[in-house]
């Protein structure tokens, strides 16, 4: 009897690690499949007659659906689980539209991708079933689960589908017609042509994203709509969310589309902010949205520098530099999600067909901070080159399954190693050698070190001294036990951080990967998840050390009640502390404390409010309109860039407005001022403004400036 009670505990304290741990993304290798060019696992929902005739069996028409779906996905978890996948990112499965939007009858141009959502609330027909139902996507969830992987759903909420043809943006919920691009009397959409320049913030927010229907997140049926379409995600167990065009979505309507699913349970988050690299005229705007929405982002600017460096031979200075300036800049740089080809650009072997260099960026992205995406089929040198292989052609359909590619191999080793070796997941990063060809930089967690060395030159081998590295005086082997052509190290004392490594030599095309995953006296912090929520929302810490007893949380010196401990994650719930950023400090049963890590206490749930404040005082160019106040929500009266809240927009100039997420029911105090160019600050006069916020829904506030 005893005995049962505690095998009964122990399924229910797996299954709520389950949904906590989904906020610590950081050990998960995850891995990007498009649904419908996968596998096709049911052949029922070929042709479904709910939208028939967008099917090629053929698979010669790009633009048709190929018959892949969650079925598919399920039969494969196997081969995913072997290589080391602990999380998969699905395309968006909402029901898209049920004709073609471009194209003809016999040569359609559908919504295979996912991104031609007509009901957020419903399953596509050709993924899982002809009655839109959840079935196959539940099946997949749970075998997934079972099989210790993760479920990532990509979620487009910026838009429906084309306005321009097929349906005409038409949106429903469960089945209910809501409205039409062309038939939307209640302003569900934005109806602002084209954005025509990706750097100007208003236009990228309300205009439309390439003919696709923009939805109001700030009309209310809107707002309620894509809240409850992410929670029934939310309820079917999905741990983490790809915010499909972040970066044209209302970015302040975005803090509180995350914080809805925060306060309802928690779940990883990562924004799709295309951006070239760290100087991009919008590059500032994308660590401050990341460092204060709780979103993470893809990592763009890594993204260019890894093809630059791999693919096209740029030197290792261009990876160097983008590794410094993003760590300098974002928060939670270990939570930026990194990768190497996807859904929207060429794939690597495209621009280089070289496989070594693939297997290469691989190593480095694996090993690199931030969490790794593989892109299917990369694991199997999968390339269609046609047109210069961007999309359509970077989506062909997964041709083999074979389990004994060095690709394969080299994700399976390295995904072990993230789990083993805290240095991968919570570590810093140090480069320690580097030449043109040559990249050896080290990741470090307290006595967890990995240091990797890269020689991506063909044809020269290059020896190495003069090297340093944390790890402590021994012997090592190559982790990958000469799978990319490493090799072995020595290691004598040296002081401090600095034991010098023996003279070695790297040869063409190689990669060696020495470990040591040490323990730690104290108790040490890697992760805290969500980055930011009111008193009661749960958050999870991770690290190690943390012993088996309860110990304490506490935030600005008081105690947070603890869900679950162990000596690797710990769950609480943020305390009734004062809103504003704070340094969270766990210690163990004893009382010997961790590291600190950053967190944000909000004021109360999120709400999206749209600031005006009419006839303000002129501007130059590179001077802006911000908003600040009294609460950390609206910036707690700063006045940089960084801390206030904008920079407001100005398509009907002198006036200005912006959407902000502010604390629900709470009466806040603000005022707007003009930041110039050089950081000068102008406050307009009088006393502050005064706003209550809604308690649900969405709001408004208009006031003049005032001289
Ligand atoms: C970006 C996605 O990654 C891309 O594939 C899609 O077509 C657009 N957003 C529109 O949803
Ligand atoms: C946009 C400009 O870039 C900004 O600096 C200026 O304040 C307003 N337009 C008004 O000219």
């Amino acid at each position: 009897m005893r005995l049962r009670l505690s095998a009964y505990l122990i399924c229910f304290s797996a299954l709520f690690l389950t949904s906590a741990a989904a906020q610590d993304f950081k050990k998960q290798l995850i891995y990007e499949i498009i649904t419908d060019r996968f596998v096709d696992g049911d052949t029922t929902n070929d042709n479904p007659s709910e939208s028939p005739g967008l099917y090629d069996s053929t698979h010669t028409n790009w633009y048709a659906y190929w018959g892949g779906d969650l079925a598919g996905i399920q039969q494969k978890i196997s081969y995913l689980k072997n290589m080391g996948v602990t999380a998969i990112w699905i395309s968006p499965p909402v029901d898209n539209i049920n004709i073609y939007a471009y194209g003809s009858a016999s040569s359609p141009q559908v919504g295979y991708h996912g991104y031609w959502a007509r009901d957020f609330m419903r399953i596509e027909e050709h993924f899982g079933d002809n009655s839109n139902s959840w079935t196959a996507f539940d099946n997949l969830v749970s075998a997934a689960h079972s099989n210790g992987i993760k479920v990532v759903v990509d979620f487009a909420a910026n838009h429906t589908n084309p306005d321009n043809g097929g349906e005409y943006g038409s949106l429903y919920n469960d089945g209910t017609f809501m409205a039409a691009w062309n038939n939307d009397p209640n302003g569900y959409f934005h109806h602002n042509g084209n954005i025509t320049n990706y750097n100007d913030r208003y236009q990228l927010q309300y205009y439309e994203l390439e003919d696709l229907s923009d939805l109001n997140q700030e009309n209310a049926t809107i707002d309620g709509y894509l809240k409850s379409a992410i929670a029934q995600f939310v309820q079917h167990h999905v741990d983490a969310f790809r915010l499909d065009a972040v970066k044209d979505v209302t970015w302040g309507w975005e803090y509180s589309f995350a914080n809805s699913v925060f306060t309802s349970g928690g779940s990883f988050f990562f924004g799709e902010w295309d951006q070239g690299n760290t100087s991009d005229p919008l590059y500032h705007d994308s660590y401050k949205f990341a460092n204060h929405s709780g979103i993470s982002l893809l990592d763009f600017p890594m993204n260019t520098a890894i093809r630059d460096v791999f693919a096209s031979n740029n030197n290792f200075s261009e990876i160097d530099s983008t590794i410094s300036t993003e760590d300098s800049n974002f928060t939670w740089s270990n939570d930026l999600v990194t990768f190497i080809d996807s859904q929207d650009i060429p794939r690597f072997l495209t621009l280089n067909s070289n496989q070594n260099r693939l297997n290469e960026a691989e190593a480095f992205l694996i090993t690199c901070r931030g969490i790794p995406i593989i892109y299917y089929g990369d694991e199997q040198y999968l390339h269609n080159d046609t047109s210069g292989g961007g999309d359509p052609y970077n989506r062909p359909m997964m041709s083999s399954f074979s389990t004994t590619t060095t690709g394969y191999q080299l994700i399976t080793k390295l995904s072990a190693l993230r789990q083993s070796n805290n240095a991968l997941p919570y570590g810093t990063s140090q480069q320690r050698w580097m030449n043109d060809d040559v990249y050896i930089f080290e990741r470090q967690f307290y006595n967890n070190v990995v240091l990797v060395a890269i020689n991506k030159n063909d044809t020269t081998s290059y020896a190495i001294s003069g090297l340093y590295t944390a790890l402590p005086a021994g012997t090592y082997s190559d982790y990958l036990s000469g799978l990319l052509g490493g090799v072995g190290l020595t290691v004598t004392t040296g002081s401090g951080n600095n034991n010098p490594a023996s003279a070695l030599t790297l040869a063409a095309h190689s990669v060696s990967v020495w470990q040591l995953a040490g323990g730690t006296t104290a108790p040490a912090v890697g992760s805290i998840g969500p980055t930011i929520g009111q008193p009661g929302v749960s958050v999870t810490i991770a690290g190690q050390n943390f012993g088996s007893s309860t110990g304490t949380v506490s935030i600005n010196g008081t105690k947070a009640s603890i869900t679950s401990w162990s000596s690797t994650q710990v769950t609480f719930t943020v305390p009734n502390v004062a809103n504003g950023v704070y340094q969270v400090q766990l210690a163990n049963s004893s009382g010997t404390k961790a590291n600190t890590i950053q967190f944000t206490v909000l004021t109360a749930k999120l709400i999206p409010v749209t600031f005006t404040v009419n006839n303000a005082t002129p501007t130059n160019t590179g001077d802006y309109i911000f908003v600040t106040g009294n609460t950390i929500e609206l910036g707690q009266w700063g006045t940089t860039f960084d801390t206030a809240i904008g920079p407001m927009l100005d398509p009907n100039y002198p006036n200005w407005f912006l959407n902000v997420s502010l604390p629900a029911g709470q009466t806040v105090q603000f005022k707007f001022i003009d930041i110039a160019a050089n950081g000068t600050v102008t406050w307009e006069n009088g006393s502050n403004h005064q706003y209550t916020v809604p308690t649900s829904g969405t709001g408004n506030v208009t006031v003049n400036w005032q001289y």
